[in-house]
């Protein structure tokens, strides 16, 4: 069995100045539809993204590969009904994923006013 694990931790602000100055573009850019719906109908909406920002990044790390807009939208995040993170790959990381031989990935985010942080572990 082959285990590996990606972390990263965000600035929060860092999210709601760039939502703040770029707006949807910026949105769209970094996170899928699913992503901004869930985030946007909170009242602190940036501590969301820029948990599910840093979560990307966790997965992304754990893959070993390196960071573009386009690979931050193939990883998606969504919350079953209990709220747990699950991720959901598409594109270019799905079929990173399969080279891989990665078949489980669970991620845990935990944000503050401050900052938002995430840990993956990928096994295969
Ligand atoms: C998981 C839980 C402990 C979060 O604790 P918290 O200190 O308030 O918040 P944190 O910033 O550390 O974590 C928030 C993240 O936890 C994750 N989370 C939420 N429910 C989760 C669950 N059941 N299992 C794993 N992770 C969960 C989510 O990713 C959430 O961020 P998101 O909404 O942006 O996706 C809390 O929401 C919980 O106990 N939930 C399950 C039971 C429940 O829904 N109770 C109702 C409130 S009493």
């Amino acid at each position: 069995m082959q285990i590996s694990c990606g972390t990263d931790i965000i600035e929060t602000k860092r999210i709601k100045d760039a939502v703040a100055r770029w707006k949807e573009p910026f949105l769209r850019r970094i996170f899928t539809p699913r992503e901004i719906e869930y985030s946007m109908k909170r009242k602190f909406y940036f501590e969301h993204l820029a948990a599910r920002f840093a979560a990307k990044e966790a997965v992304l790390k754990g893959f070993g590969n390196g960071f573009t807009s386009a690979n931050l939208r193939d990883v998606e995040i969504i919350n079953d009904v209990h709220g747990r993170p699950n991720v959901v790959l598409k594109g270019q990381m799905e079929k990173l994923r399969k080279k891989k031989n990665i078949n489980t990935i669970t991620i845990s985010m935990s944000h503050t006013r401050d900052y938002a942080q995430a840990m993956a572990i990928l096994i295969g």
